[in-house]
Protein backbone atom coordinates (compact mmCIF):
# COMPACT_ATOMS: atom_id res chain seq x y z
CA UNK A 1 0.00 0.00 0.00
CA UNK A 2 1.39 3.30 -0.89
CA UNK A 3 1.42 6.09 1.77
CA UNK A 4 1.05 9.82 1.35
CA UNK A 5 0.85 12.80 3.73
CA UNK A 6 -0.85 15.85 1.82
CA UNK A 7 -2.59 19.50 2.70
CA UNK A 8 -4.57 19.74 -0.20
CA UNK A 9 -7.40 17.19 -1.57
CA UNK A 10 -4.95 15.80 -4.85
CA UNK A 11 -6.64 15.31 -7.98
CA UNK A 12 -8.45 11.54 -8.68
CA UNK A 13 -11.04 9.57 -7.71
CA UNK A 14 -10.85 8.94 -3.75
CA UNK A 15 -13.42 7.32 -1.06
CA UNK A 16 -13.28 9.71 2.01
CA UNK A 17 -12.88 8.03 5.40
CA UNK A 18 -13.63 10.58 8.22
CA UNK A 19 -13.29 9.44 12.11
CA UNK A 20 -16.24 10.99 14.03
CA UNK A 21 -17.12 10.96 17.31
CA UNK A 22 -19.87 9.70 19.14
CA UNK A 23 -21.37 13.25 19.29
CA UNK A 24 -20.74 14.73 16.02
CA UNK A 25 -23.39 12.06 14.30
CA UNK A 26 -26.23 14.54 14.76
CA UNK A 27 -24.14 16.92 12.45
CA UNK A 28 -23.96 14.64 9.22
CA UNK A 29 -26.81 15.70 6.82
CA UNK A 30 -29.09 13.80 7.30
CA UNK A 31 -28.18 12.51 10.91
CA UNK A 32 -28.07 8.92 11.19
CA UNK A 33 -30.77 6.82 13.55
CA UNK A 34 -29.07 4.81 15.91
CA UNK A 35 -29.71 1.63 14.18
CA UNK A 36 -28.08 3.01 11.14
CA UNK A 37 -25.17 4.56 12.54
CA UNK A 38 -24.31 4.37 16.60
CA UNK A 39 -20.99 6.12 16.09
CA UNK A 40 -19.22 3.41 18.77
CA UNK A 41 -15.60 2.71 18.08
CA UNK A 42 -16.10 -0.14 14.76
CA UNK A 43 -19.09 1.23 13.66
CA UNK A 44 -19.51 2.42 10.01
CA UNK A 45 -21.88 4.14 8.04
CA UNK A 46 -21.20 4.22 4.16
CA UNK A 47 -23.12 7.23 2.11
CA UNK A 48 -25.41 7.08 -0.90
CA UNK A 49 -23.03 7.27 -3.26
CA UNK A 50 -20.35 5.26 -1.28
CA UNK A 51 -17.98 8.06 -1.87
CA UNK A 52 -17.28 8.63 2.29
CA UNK A 53 -17.44 6.49 4.85
CA UNK A 54 -17.55 6.94 8.34
CA UNK A 55 -15.78 5.34 11.45
CA UNK A 56 -17.10 5.97 14.82
CA UNK A 57 -14.30 6.67 17.61
CA UNK A 58 -17.08 6.17 20.41
CA UNK A 59 -17.11 8.63 23.18
CA UNK A 60 -15.00 11.21 22.95
CA UNK A 61 -13.88 11.67 26.33
CA UNK A 62 -12.81 7.63 25.87
CA UNK A 63 -11.15 8.07 23.09
CA UNK A 64 -7.54 6.35 23.08
CA UNK A 65 -5.22 4.96 20.45
CA UNK A 66 -6.64 1.91 20.42
CA UNK A 67 -9.86 3.23 19.30
CA UNK A 68 -8.08 5.04 16.75
CA UNK A 69 -6.58 1.72 15.54
CA UNK A 70 -9.83 -0.69 15.64
CA UNK A 71 -11.68 2.40 13.94
CA UNK A 72 -9.53 2.69 10.65
CA UNK A 73 -8.82 -1.07 10.68
CA UNK A 74 -12.35 -1.60 10.87
CA UNK A 75 -12.65 0.98 8.01
CA UNK A 76 -9.95 -0.45 5.71
CA UNK A 77 -11.72 -4.30 6.27
CA UNK A 78 -14.78 -2.85 4.62
CA UNK A 79 -13.51 -0.52 1.98
CA UNK A 80 -11.28 -3.54 0.64
CA UNK A 81 -14.26 -6.04 0.90
CA UNK A 82 -15.90 -3.19 -1.09
CA UNK A 83 -13.26 -2.96 -3.70
CA UNK A 84 -12.26 0.35 -2.92
CA UNK A 85 -8.73 0.88 -3.88
CA UNK A 86 -7.60 4.75 -3.07
CA UNK A 87 -8.78 6.18 -0.55
CA UNK A 88 -8.11 10.00 1.79
CA UNK A 89 -8.20 9.59 5.35
CA UNK A 90 -9.19 13.14 6.58
CA UNK A 91 -7.09 13.93 9.77
CA UNK A 92 -6.90 17.59 9.89
CA UNK A 93 -8.25 17.84 13.22
CA UNK A 94 -6.76 14.78 15.06
CA UNK A 95 -3.13 15.30 13.62
CA UNK A 96 -1.71 13.60 16.78
CA UNK A 97 -3.40 10.35 15.83
CA UNK A 98 -1.85 9.90 12.65
CA UNK A 99 0.29 6.81 13.45
CA UNK A 100 -1.93 4.88 14.76
CA UNK A 101 -4.57 5.58 12.38
CA UNK A 102 -2.56 4.63 8.78
CA UNK A 103 -1.19 1.45 11.60
CA UNK A 104 -4.64 0.53 12.18
CA UNK A 105 -5.99 0.92 8.64
CA UNK A 106 -2.72 -1.34 7.10
CA UNK A 107 -3.83 -3.99 9.48
CA UNK A 108 -7.46 -3.94 8.89
CA UNK A 109 -6.69 -3.97 5.22
CA UNK A 110 -4.68 -7.12 5.62
CA UNK A 111 -6.07 -10.72 4.14
CA UNK A 112 -4.12 -13.94 3.88
CA UNK A 113 -5.20 -14.92 0.42
CA UNK A 114 -2.37 -16.59 -1.23
CA UNK A 115 -4.42 -19.85 -2.12
CA UNK A 116 -7.84 -18.66 -2.63
CA UNK A 117 -8.76 -18.66 -6.32
CA UNK A 118 -10.33 -15.39 -6.65
CA UNK A 119 -8.50 -12.54 -4.59
CA UNK A 120 -9.82 -9.63 -3.35
CA UNK A 121 -8.06 -6.73 -4.36
CA UNK A 122 -5.65 -5.08 -2.18
CA UNK A 123 -5.95 -1.22 -0.90
CA UNK A 124 -3.24 0.49 -3.13
CA UNK A 125 -3.05 4.29 -2.04
CA UNK A 126 -3.53 5.51 1.24
CA UNK A 127 -3.16 9.66 1.06
CA UNK A 128 -4.21 11.39 4.87
CA UNK A 129 -4.95 14.87 5.24
CA UNK A 130 -3.60 16.64 7.74
CA UNK A 131 -2.91 20.53 7.71
CA UNK A 132 0.04 22.39 6.06
CA UNK A 133 1.77 23.17 9.86
CA UNK A 134 1.27 19.17 10.59
CA UNK A 135 2.44 17.65 7.21
CA UNK A 136 6.05 16.88 8.25
CA UNK A 137 5.55 15.67 12.12
CA UNK A 138 2.30 13.77 10.58
CA UNK A 139 4.92 12.17 7.42
CA UNK A 140 6.86 10.65 10.56
CA UNK A 141 4.47 9.19 12.25
CA UNK A 142 3.06 7.67 9.74
CA UNK A 143 5.44 5.92 8.31
CA UNK A 144 6.73 4.60 11.49
CA UNK A 145 2.75 3.21 11.62
CA UNK A 146 2.89 1.89 8.55
CA UNK A 147 6.62 0.11 9.16
CA UNK A 148 4.81 -1.82 12.44
CA UNK A 149 1.69 -2.65 10.85
CA UNK A 150 3.62 -3.99 7.76
CA UNK A 151 6.34 -6.24 9.93
CA UNK A 152 2.76 -7.17 11.83
CA UNK A 153 1.53 -8.28 8.34
CA UNK A 154 4.97 -10.02 7.30
CA UNK A 155 4.40 -12.15 10.60
CA UNK A 156 0.85 -13.03 9.67
CA UNK A 157 1.63 -14.02 6.33
CA UNK A 158 4.52 -16.92 7.91
CA UNK A 159 1.66 -17.57 10.64
CA UNK A 160 -1.13 -18.35 8.13
CA UNK A 161 0.96 -20.56 6.07
CA UNK A 162 -0.07 -24.18 6.94
CA UNK A 163 2.43 -27.02 8.41
CA UNK A 164 2.74 -29.07 5.77
CA UNK A 165 4.64 -25.57 4.11
CA UNK A 166 5.60 -24.26 6.88
CA UNK A 167 8.11 -26.48 8.97
CA UNK A 168 11.52 -25.48 11.17
CA UNK A 169 13.63 -25.75 8.30
CA UNK A 170 11.15 -23.57 6.08
CA UNK A 171 10.68 -21.15 8.94
CA UNK A 172 14.23 -20.59 9.31
CA UNK A 173 14.85 -19.99 5.87
CA UNK A 174 11.86 -17.20 6.23
CA UNK A 175 14.22 -15.85 9.08
CA UNK A 176 16.97 -15.77 7.53
CA UNK A 177 15.90 -13.94 4.11
CA UNK A 178 14.09 -11.31 6.15
CA UNK A 179 17.17 -10.85 8.63
CA UNK A 180 19.19 -10.17 5.27
CA UNK A 181 16.44 -7.80 4.17
CA UNK A 182 17.00 -5.55 7.30
CA UNK A 183 19.72 -5.85 8.69
CA UNK A 184 19.75 -8.69 11.15
CA UNK A 185 22.39 -11.28 11.99
CA UNK A 186 20.92 -14.78 12.00
CA UNK A 187 22.24 -18.23 13.23
CA UNK A 188 20.36 -21.75 12.72
CA UNK A 189 21.18 -24.09 15.11
CA UNK A 190 19.97 -27.30 13.22
CA UNK A 191 19.64 -31.09 14.56
CA UNK A 192 23.36 -31.56 15.18
CA UNK A 193 24.19 -28.44 16.35
CA UNK A 194 21.01 -28.89 18.71
CA UNK A 195 22.13 -32.33 19.90
CA UNK A 196 26.43 -30.62 20.76
CA UNK A 197 24.21 -28.17 22.59
CA UNK A 198 22.44 -30.55 24.58
CA UNK A 199 19.29 -28.91 23.66
CA UNK A 200 16.94 -31.92 25.21
CA UNK A 201 13.64 -29.97 25.32
CA UNK A 202 13.64 -29.06 21.54
CA UNK A 203 14.92 -32.36 20.68
CA UNK A 204 12.25 -34.69 22.95
CA UNK A 205 9.61 -32.48 20.94
CA UNK A 206 10.94 -32.47 17.55
CA UNK A 207 11.97 -35.75 17.68
CA UNK A 208 8.64 -37.45 16.87
CA UNK A 209 8.40 -35.25 13.21
CA UNK A 210 10.90 -36.73 9.81
CA UNK A 211 11.18 -32.63 9.77
CA UNK A 212 13.79 -31.86 12.42
CA UNK A 213 13.59 -28.80 14.98
CA UNK A 214 15.56 -25.36 14.92
CA UNK A 215 16.49 -23.03 17.11
CA UNK A 216 16.88 -19.43 15.07
CA UNK A 217 18.72 -16.95 16.66
CA UNK A 218 18.49 -13.04 14.99
CA UNK A 219 20.69 -10.42 16.57
CA UNK A 220 19.98 -6.74 16.38
CA UNK A 221 23.45 -4.73 17.75
CA UNK A 222 21.60 -1.49 17.70
CA UNK A 223 23.44 -0.56 21.31
CA UNK A 224 26.70 -0.05 22.97
CA UNK A 225 28.95 -3.69 22.69
CA UNK A 226 28.64 -5.25 25.94
CA UNK A 227 24.89 -4.20 26.62
CA UNK A 228 23.27 -6.78 28.30
CA UNK A 229 20.12 -7.50 25.16
CA UNK A 230 16.91 -7.35 25.64
CA UNK A 231 16.07 -11.13 24.59
CA UNK A 232 12.84 -12.05 22.81
CA UNK A 233 11.83 -15.80 23.20
CA UNK A 234 9.07 -17.04 20.77
CA UNK A 235 7.72 -20.85 20.55
CA UNK A 236 7.69 -21.95 17.07
CA UNK A 237 5.51 -25.27 17.16
CA UNK A 238 4.88 -25.24 13.67
CA UNK A 239 2.26 -27.97 14.20
CA UNK A 240 1.21 -29.51 17.15
CA UNK A 241 -0.69 -32.75 16.93
CA UNK A 242 -0.26 -33.15 20.92
CA UNK A 243 2.51 -36.47 19.92
CA UNK A 244 1.56 -39.84 21.48
CA UNK A 245 -0.64 -37.39 23.73
CA UNK A 246 -2.43 -36.74 20.86
CA UNK A 247 -4.80 -34.01 20.72
CA UNK A 248 -8.68 -34.84 19.47
CA UNK A 249 -9.79 -34.28 16.34
CA UNK A 250 -11.96 -31.26 16.78
CA UNK A 251 -9.90 -27.59 15.61
CA UNK A 252 -6.91 -29.28 15.51
CA UNK A 253 -5.93 -27.44 12.11
CA UNK A 254 -5.88 -24.41 14.37
CA UNK A 255 -2.74 -25.63 15.39
CA UNK A 256 -1.07 -24.26 12.15
CA UNK A 257 -0.69 -21.25 14.64
CA UNK A 258 1.07 -22.94 17.91
CA UNK A 259 4.34 -21.21 16.02
CA UNK A 260 2.15 -17.48 16.73
CA UNK A 261 4.99 -16.58 19.57
CA UNK A 262 7.79 -17.19 17.48
CA UNK A 263 6.47 -15.55 14.27
CA UNK A 264 5.47 -12.19 16.52
CA UNK A 265 9.40 -12.29 17.47
CA UNK A 266 10.42 -12.42 13.98
CA UNK A 267 8.12 -9.51 13.08
CA UNK A 268 9.18 -7.56 15.81
CA UNK A 269 12.89 -7.77 15.08
CA UNK A 270 12.72 -7.13 12.08
CA UNK A 271 10.89 -3.92 12.94
CA UNK A 272 13.27 -3.16 14.97
CA UNK A 273 15.97 -3.76 12.65
CA UNK A 274 14.00 -1.27 9.96
CA UNK A 275 13.67 0.94 13.19
CA UNK A 276 17.41 1.13 14.21
CA UNK A 277 16.45 1.16 17.65
CA UNK A 278 19.30 1.98 19.44
CA UNK A 279 19.92 -1.15 21.71
CA UNK A 280 20.99 -4.82 22.17
CA UNK A 281 18.05 -6.79 21.20
CA UNK A 282 17.94 -10.75 20.32
CA UNK A 283 15.37 -12.73 19.42
CA UNK A 284 14.95 -16.52 19.64
CA UNK A 285 12.50 -18.79 17.74
CA UNK A 286 12.28 -22.10 19.56
CA UNK A 287 10.87 -24.21 16.33
CA UNK A 288 10.00 -28.05 16.17
CA UNK A 289 6.97 -30.33 15.05
CA UNK A 290 5.18 -31.58 17.77
CA UNK A 291 4.16 -35.46 15.85
CA UNK A 292 3.35 -38.68 17.29
CA UNK A 293 5.70 -41.58 15.50
CA UNK A 294 8.05 -44.24 16.67
CA UNK A 295 10.89 -41.83 17.03
CA UNK A 296 8.09 -39.33 19.56
CA UNK A 297 8.97 -38.59 23.28
CA UNK A 298 6.56 -40.50 24.90
CA UNK A 299 4.88 -39.93 28.42
CA UNK A 300 6.72 -41.23 31.49
CA UNK A 301 9.92 -39.92 29.03
CA UNK A 302 13.11 -38.64 31.57
CA UNK A 303 14.41 -35.21 29.59
CA UNK A 304 17.77 -33.43 30.67
CA UNK A 305 17.19 -29.92 29.45
CA UNK A 306 19.89 -27.41 28.10
CA UNK A 307 20.58 -26.33 31.61
CA UNK A 308 20.10 -29.85 33.11
CA UNK A 309 17.25 -29.89 35.12
CA UNK A 310 15.41 -32.89 34.51
CA UNK A 311 12.08 -32.96 33.27
CA UNK A 312 9.12 -35.71 33.82
CA UNK A 313 7.10 -35.59 30.65
CA UNK A 314 3.65 -36.46 31.76
CA UNK A 315 1.63 -35.14 28.68
CA UNK A 316 3.99 -35.14 25.13
CA UNK A 317 0.95 -32.14 24.26
CA UNK A 318 2.17 -30.06 27.05
CA UNK A 319 5.39 -29.55 24.30
CA UNK A 320 5.68 -25.55 24.26
CA UNK A 321 7.25 -25.38 27.54
CA UNK A 322 9.94 -28.31 26.95
CA UNK A 323 11.44 -26.02 23.60
CA UNK A 324 11.45 -22.62 26.01
CA UNK A 325 13.12 -24.00 28.21
CA UNK A 326 15.88 -24.70 26.60
CA UNK A 327 15.59 -21.20 24.93
CA UNK A 328 15.07 -19.71 27.98
CA UNK A 329 18.02 -21.14 29.27
CA UNK A 330 20.14 -20.21 26.25
CA UNK A 331 19.08 -16.73 26.59
CA UNK A 332 20.30 -16.34 29.80
CA UNK A 333 23.76 -18.95 29.60
CA UNK A 334 24.70 -17.82 25.89
CA UNK A 335 23.50 -13.97 25.41
CA UNK A 336 23.58 -12.81 28.96
CA UNK A 337 20.04 -11.75 28.70
CA UNK A 338 19.51 -8.73 30.38
CA UNK A 339 15.83 -8.98 29.91
CA UNK A 340 13.63 -11.72 28.68
CA UNK A 341 10.17 -11.50 27.61
CA UNK A 342 8.59 -14.89 26.00
CA UNK A 343 5.59 -15.17 23.76
CA UNK A 344 3.65 -18.25 23.33
CA UNK A 345 0.68 -20.31 22.36
CA UNK A 346 1.06 -22.36 25.63
CA UNK A 347 -2.09 -22.99 27.51
CA UNK A 348 -6.10 -23.91 26.24
CA UNK A 349 -6.33 -22.47 29.93
CA UNK A 350 -5.22 -19.12 29.43
CA UNK A 351 -8.30 -18.72 27.16
CA UNK A 352 -10.98 -20.24 29.75
CA UNK A 353 -9.12 -17.92 32.01
CA UNK A 354 -8.92 -14.40 30.29
CA UNK A 355 -11.33 -15.39 26.82
CA UNK A 356 -9.76 -13.35 23.75
CA UNK A 357 -9.48 -10.25 24.54
CA UNK A 358 -6.46 -10.30 26.95
CA UNK A 359 -2.73 -11.99 26.86
CA UNK A 360 -2.15 -13.53 30.18
CA UNK A 361 1.55 -11.93 31.99
CA UNK A 362 3.44 -13.64 34.13
CA UNK A 363 6.74 -12.17 35.52
CA UNK A 364 9.05 -12.74 38.31
CA UNK A 365 10.14 -8.72 38.39
CA UNK A 366 7.17 -6.50 39.28
CA UNK A 367 9.48 -3.34 37.74
CA UNK A 368 9.21 -5.45 34.15
CA UNK A 369 6.24 -6.28 34.41
CA UNK A 370 4.93 -2.92 34.54
CA UNK A 371 7.07 -1.90 31.71
CA UNK A 372 5.60 -4.60 29.65
CA UNK A 373 2.13 -3.41 30.35
CA UNK A 374 2.97 0.13 29.83
CA UNK A 375 4.12 -0.99 26.38
CA UNK A 376 0.84 -3.09 25.26
CA UNK A 377 -0.89 -0.40 26.44
CA UNK A 378 0.66 2.00 24.47
CA UNK A 379 0.75 -0.55 21.29
CA UNK A 380 -3.16 -0.95 22.19
CA UNK A 381 -2.78 -4.42 22.54
CA UNK A 382 -4.40 -5.90 25.75
CA UNK A 383 -1.80 -8.08 28.39
CA UNK A 384 -3.37 -8.68 31.70
CA UNK A 385 -0.73 -9.60 35.06
CA UNK A 386 -1.60 -13.21 36.51
CA UNK A 387 0.18 -15.02 39.45
CA UNK A 388 2.38 -17.52 39.89
CA UNK A 389 1.90 -18.58 43.68
CA UNK A 390 3.77 -21.04 45.37
CA UNK A 391 1.45 -23.63 44.81
CA UNK A 392 1.87 -23.39 41.05
CA UNK A 393 5.22 -24.35 41.38
CA UNK A 394 4.26 -26.99 43.97
CA UNK A 395 1.99 -28.27 41.13
CA UNK A 396 4.99 -29.24 38.77
CA UNK A 397 7.07 -31.08 41.53
CA UNK A 398 7.89 -34.80 40.15
CA UNK A 399 8.49 -37.82 42.33
CA UNK A 400 11.23 -39.33 39.84
CA UNK A 401 12.89 -35.69 38.48
CA UNK A 402 13.19 -31.98 39.49
CA UNK A 403 9.70 -31.52 37.76
CA UNK A 404 6.96 -32.85 35.16
CA UNK A 405 5.93 -30.82 31.87
CA UNK A 406 2.22 -30.86 33.79
CA UNK A 407 0.67 -29.79 36.87
CA UNK A 408 -2.86 -31.30 35.65
CA UNK A 409 -6.07 -29.43 35.33
CA UNK A 410 -6.17 -26.72 37.92
CA UNK A 411 -4.29 -23.39 37.48
CA UNK A 412 -3.30 -24.77 34.42
CA UNK A 413 -1.84 -21.46 32.81
CA UNK A 414 0.10 -20.41 35.85
CA UNK A 415 1.44 -23.96 36.24
CA UNK A 416 3.07 -23.76 32.56
CA UNK A 417 4.19 -20.40 33.91
CA UNK A 418 5.49 -21.70 37.29
CA UNK A 419 7.56 -24.20 34.55
CA UNK A 420 9.02 -21.75 32.56
CA UNK A 421 10.40 -19.25 35.46
CA UNK A 422 12.64 -22.58 36.46
CA UNK A 423 14.37 -21.74 33.17
CA UNK A 424 15.23 -17.81 33.71
CA UNK A 425 16.97 -17.83 37.02
CA UNK A 426 17.34 -14.03 38.41
CA UNK A 427 16.92 -12.72 35.17
CA UNK A 428 13.73 -10.15 34.76
CA UNK A 429 11.24 -12.11 32.92
CA UNK A 430 7.97 -12.01 31.36
CA UNK A 431 6.01 -14.77 29.83
CA UNK A 432 3.16 -13.85 27.84
CA UNK A 433 0.45 -16.75 26.76
CA UNK A 434 -0.92 -15.68 23.57
CA UNK A 435 -2.89 -18.98 22.74
CA UNK A 436 -6.26 -17.17 22.12
CA UNK A 437 -5.04 -13.79 21.14
CA UNK A 438 -2.83 -14.78 18.38
CA UNK A 439 -5.24 -15.90 15.77
CA UNK A 440 -9.03 -15.56 15.35
CA UNK A 441 -11.87 -17.49 13.56
CA UNK A 442 -13.49 -14.53 11.98
CA UNK A 443 -13.17 -10.90 11.14
CA UNK A 444 -13.42 -8.84 14.29
CA UNK A 445 -12.42 -5.46 15.57
CA UNK A 446 -10.92 -4.52 12.50
CA UNK A 447 -8.50 -7.83 11.78
CA UNK A 448 -9.52 -10.18 9.43
CA UNK A 449 -9.62 -13.82 10.34
CA UNK A 450 -6.52 -16.01 10.98
CA UNK A 451 -3.04 -15.02 12.41
CA UNK A 452 -3.20 -11.69 14.27
CA UNK A 453 0.48 -10.77 14.93
CA UNK A 454 -0.57 -10.13 18.42
CA UNK A 455 2.61 -9.04 20.69
CA UNK A 456 4.94 -7.09 17.35
CA UNK A 457 3.90 -3.81 18.46
CA UNK A 458 4.32 -4.42 22.00
CA UNK A 459 7.53 -5.61 22.04
CA UNK A 460 8.94 -2.78 19.29
CA UNK A 461 7.33 -0.73 21.78
CA UNK A 462 9.56 -2.61 24.43
CA UNK A 463 12.53 -2.20 22.62
CA UNK A 464 11.79 1.47 22.06
CA UNK A 465 10.66 2.57 26.05
CA UNK A 466 13.48 -0.08 27.78
CA UNK A 467 16.55 2.10 27.64
CA UNK A 468 16.18 2.17 31.75
N1 LIG B 1 -0.66 -25.32 21.76
C1 LIG B 1 -1.37 -25.80 22.90
C2 LIG B 1 -2.17 -24.71 23.59
C3 LIG B 1 -3.38 -24.19 22.87
C4 LIG B 1 -4.59 -24.83 22.99
C5 LIG B 1 -3.28 -23.07 22.10
C6 LIG B 1 -5.70 -24.33 22.34
C7 LIG B 1 -4.40 -22.56 21.43
C8 LIG B 1 -5.60 -23.19 21.56
C9 LIG B 1 -0.39 -26.37 23.91
O1 LIG B 1 0.75 -26.98 23.39
C10 LIG B 1 -1.11 -27.44 24.66
O2 LIG B 1 -1.47 -28.41 24.07
N2 LIG B 1 -1.32 -27.22 25.96
C11 LIG B 1 -1.99 -28.13 26.78
C12 LIG B 1 -1.23 -28.26 28.06
C13 LIG B 1 -1.66 -29.43 28.93
C14 LIG B 1 -1.38 -30.74 28.23
C15 LIG B 1 -0.93 -29.36 30.24
C16 LIG B 1 -3.40 -27.62 27.03
O3 LIG B 1 -3.59 -26.39 27.08
O4 LIG B 1 -4.31 -28.43 27.11
MN1 LIG C 1 0.45 -28.99 22.85
ZN1 LIG D 1 1.40 -26.27 21.57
Amino acid sequence: MKLRIVSEVPAGAWTTLRLICKDQRAKLVPPPTDGEFSGDVGALLHDRAATTCYAGLGERGKLDSAAIRKATGTAAMALRKRGQRKVLLVLEERPEHVGCAVEGFALGSYRFETFLPKKTEPILELVVLVTKEDVAAAKKAASRGLLLATATNTARDIANTPGNLLYPETLATAAQAIATECGLKCRVLDEKALKLGKFGGILAVGGGSARGPRLIELVHAGGPKGEAPLVLVGKAITFDTGGISIKPAANMEEMIFDKCGGTTVLGAMQAIAELKIPRNVVGILAAAENMPSSTAYRPGDIVTMHNKVNVEIVNTDAEGRMVLGDALAWACTEHNAGKIVNLATLTGACGVALGEAAAGMWSNDDAFQAEVQLAAKNAGECVWPMPIFPEHSQQIKSDVAQIKNSGGRLAGACTAAAFLKVFVGETPWVHLDIAYTAHRSKDKHGLSAGATGFGVRTLVELAAQAVS
